[in-house]
């Protein structure tokens, strides 16, 4: 795509120019917004760039190594891997309040970001992967009072507690350009081409408390839906999809035993940026297999249901 080729090199020279023989710290998070600013930087400035990945423990399986492995074994890219996933999980401790578990996440995330930006030298700019939506959304257009729906977790408010310049290489940018972007940049498929991922991870798709139990159980069923998704040629045509370990337990027979364990519940949407969302309507065969593999293959889930709510008037996570 020779328009994307071009917007690379002016937005490789902005950089440069912006940046001129300054450091920067890169946030990077595994998701499709930030792998993509930060391949493009090192592009930009080679080494001055240092990425720090905070491990919260509460990534999608595999998540963690296969981000450690691209960045700093294939593209060389200085990288910081925070494993702080025991310190997330006790920070979560006895948190059931869906805003609070954000929020507990939002201040550790800075904390954890900020100690491991100093440990690795510091940097004159902090960059980040904003791109054009979240640019508007953040603009109040009738300057009415606003409702906060969700608390959204990003790293607003460390530029200035951390003395940093931001850099925002994507800022004109719509997700579906960043994708055309990431592959101009030869990044994988998958990671191009991935469901977004909310910021506070697993911790919002376990309502009420959250243990690295019911996050390993979350882990197994999501990857075997999403494996299934694939397996049906369907992963593009859906926007996000994605499991919910429901602190509900019901009573099930597996062989000629009782079993009392968790519902696990799907969800599925289509949509154009999240804003609005249609549920995916899978067919039955398609939910039956799925329900029959997770409840084999994963202790712990006895009963599957699926989501059928749009948004509105249901947000596309549960919390
Ligand atoms: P909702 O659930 O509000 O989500 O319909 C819309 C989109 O935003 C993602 N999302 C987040 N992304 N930090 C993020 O980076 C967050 O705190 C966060 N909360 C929700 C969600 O996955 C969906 O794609």
């Amino acid at each position: 795509d020779w328009t994307m080729a071009a917007f690379k090199d002016e937005a490789i020279a902005k950089i440069r120019e912006q940046v001129g023989e300054g450091r920067v710290i890169c946030g990077l998070s595994g998701g499709v917004d930030s792998s993509v600013a930060a391949v493009l930087l090192h592009e930009a400035i080679g080494d001055r760039l240092t990425c720090v990945f905070v491990d919260t423990g509460l990534m999608r399986l595999n998540e963690a190594e296969e981000v450690v492995t691209l960045f700093r074994d294939h593209y060389n890219i200085p990288l910081v891997h925070a494993d702080e996933g025991e310190r997330f999980l006790s920070a979560l401790d006895g948190i059931d309040d869906p805003e609070a578990k954000r929020k507990t996440i939002g201040k550790l995330f800075i904390d954890v970001f900020e100690a491991r930006a100093k440990e690795a030298g510091g940097a004159d700019f902090l960059a980040q992967g904003t791109l054009y939506p979240d640019v508007i959304e953040s603009v109040s257009f009738d300057g009415g009072p606003s409702v906060t729906i969700k608390s959204h977790h990003n790293v607003g408010g460390l530029p200035a507690r951390m003395k940093m310049k931001l850099v925002e290489p994507l800022r004109e940018l719509f997700k579906d350009e960043v994708r055309a972007l990431g592959r101009e940049l030869g990044l994988p498929e998958s990671f191009v081409g991935r469901h977004p991922f909310p910021g506070p991870g697993l911790a919002i798709r376990i309502p009420g408390a959250v243990s690295k139990e019911r996050a390993d159980i979350l882990r197994k069923a999501d990857a075997i839906y999403i494996e299934e998704i694939r397996k049906a040629g369907l992963y593009d045509t859906i926007w996000q999809a994605f499991a919910v370990l429901l602190p509900v337990r019901t009573v099930g027979v597996m062989g000629d035993e009782r079993t009392y364990d968790h519902v696990l519940a799907l969800r599925a949407v289509t949509s154009v940026d999240g804003m609005t969302a249609d549920y995916f309507p899978f067919d039955h065969d398609f939910l039956g297999r799925v329900a029959t593999r997770i409840i084999n293959e994963v202790r712990g889930v006895n009963r599957v249901v699926y989501d059928v709510t749009s948004k509105p008037p249901g947000t596309i996570e549960w919390e």
